[in-house]
């Protein structure tokens, strides 16, 4: 492994130790995996091998997140040691997966168990491997860092750069077609639809990509271009082409988007409240 540079700004959660809610999360998906082997007795080795046989929630994910992308050039074990020392030095990897989980839970209604996504969601699966990409970024391993996107890449169709601070609670949803650019930035709680780009408009250099904050709704195929700010609980149609700022709380839609309403109690990412309300005005 590369020597790792001490960072200079490690964030507070690195102070965090496993938390009661990774704790609960992995009594439940032990709990929702012994119910699924009971039933379907063919799954039991694919279920053990990625919940039973496992102590805890990280070294579960660990293993499973390593056996979907290791290749002939670095292979599982060594994923598995790389996500195992990821999550040694920032336990806050572990806290942000559990958290990502929990919101597909609450907010995905195809979502019967927490087990289901924990196993076969890609969107959620590329998110965790951003976190240990963006990571091992932090430590100036860029090469292992873009080695990692690329995989996530082929594997999943989740494109994220790994420079890209991503916050917690956050739900890629499919995952086909995402593309999030450098200089981009994803707050808390964002959910996020098949084919979303978080991209460039190609006029600008350096920082030049949306900054989207807390609690926004990027519904499927829509295009956020340059570096433009979508205010935190904006809602964003499908299809959209956003090419400028958002504000808090706006419903904008259509090419190039334009505001038709704005947000009343519900944060719509975590209601993932799709509707569009009345038209107020237009931007
Ligand atoms: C089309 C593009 C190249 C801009 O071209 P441009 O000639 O510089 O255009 P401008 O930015 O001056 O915009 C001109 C008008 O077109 C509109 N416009 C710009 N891009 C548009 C798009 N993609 N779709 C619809 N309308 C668009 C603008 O709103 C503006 O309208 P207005 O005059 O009524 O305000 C750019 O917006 C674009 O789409 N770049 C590609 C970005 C991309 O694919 N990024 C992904 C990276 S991963």
């Amino acid at each position: 492994m590369n020597h790792i540079v001490a960072p200079q700004d490690l964030p507070e959660c690195l102070e965090s130790a496993i938390s009661e809610n990774v704790n609960a999360m992995w009594a439940m998906l032990r709990a929702e995996a012994e119910a699924v082997v009971a039933k379907e007795p063919w799954l039991r080795p694919f279920i053990d091998t990625a919940v039973l046989l496992h102590r805890d929630f990280p070294s579960a994910l660990g293993s499973l997140l390593a056996r979907k992308l290791g290749d002939s050039y670095i292979s599982a074990d060594q994923l598995a040691d790389m996500v195992r020392r990821a999550v040694e030095d920032a336990p806050c990897i572990v806290d942000e997966a559990c958290a990502d989980l929990q919101a597909i839970c609450t907010r995905d209604p195809a979502a019967d168990t927490c087990l289901t996504p924990f196993l076969y969601y890609k969107g959620f699966h590329a998110l965790e491997w951003h976190r240990v990409g963006h990571w091992l970024w932090r430590h100036d391993r860029h090469d292992l860092a873009h080695f990692l996107q690329s995989r996530v890449s082929e594997v999943f169709a989740v494109d994220i750069h790994p420079a890209v601070p991503v916050g917690r609670g956050v739900f890629i949803d499919h995952g086909t077609g995402v593309v999030i650019g450098e200089t981009a930035v994803v707050g808390n709680d964002v959910s996020i639809l098949q084919e979303v780009t978080l991209g460039g408009t190609g006029k600008e250099h350096g920082d030049r990509h949306p900054k989207v904050r807390d609690g926004v709704l990027l519904s499927a195929g829509a295009k956020i271009l340059g570096n433009i700010e979508i205010g935190s609980r904006a809602k964003v149609g499908a299809g959209s082409v956003v090419l400028k700022d958002v504000p808090p709380c706006a419903t904008v839609v259509g090419v190039p988007a334009r505001i038709v309403g704005w947000c009343r109690d519900t944060i719509p990412a975590l209601a993932m409240d799709q509707t569009v309300p009345e038209p107020e005005y237009h931007i």
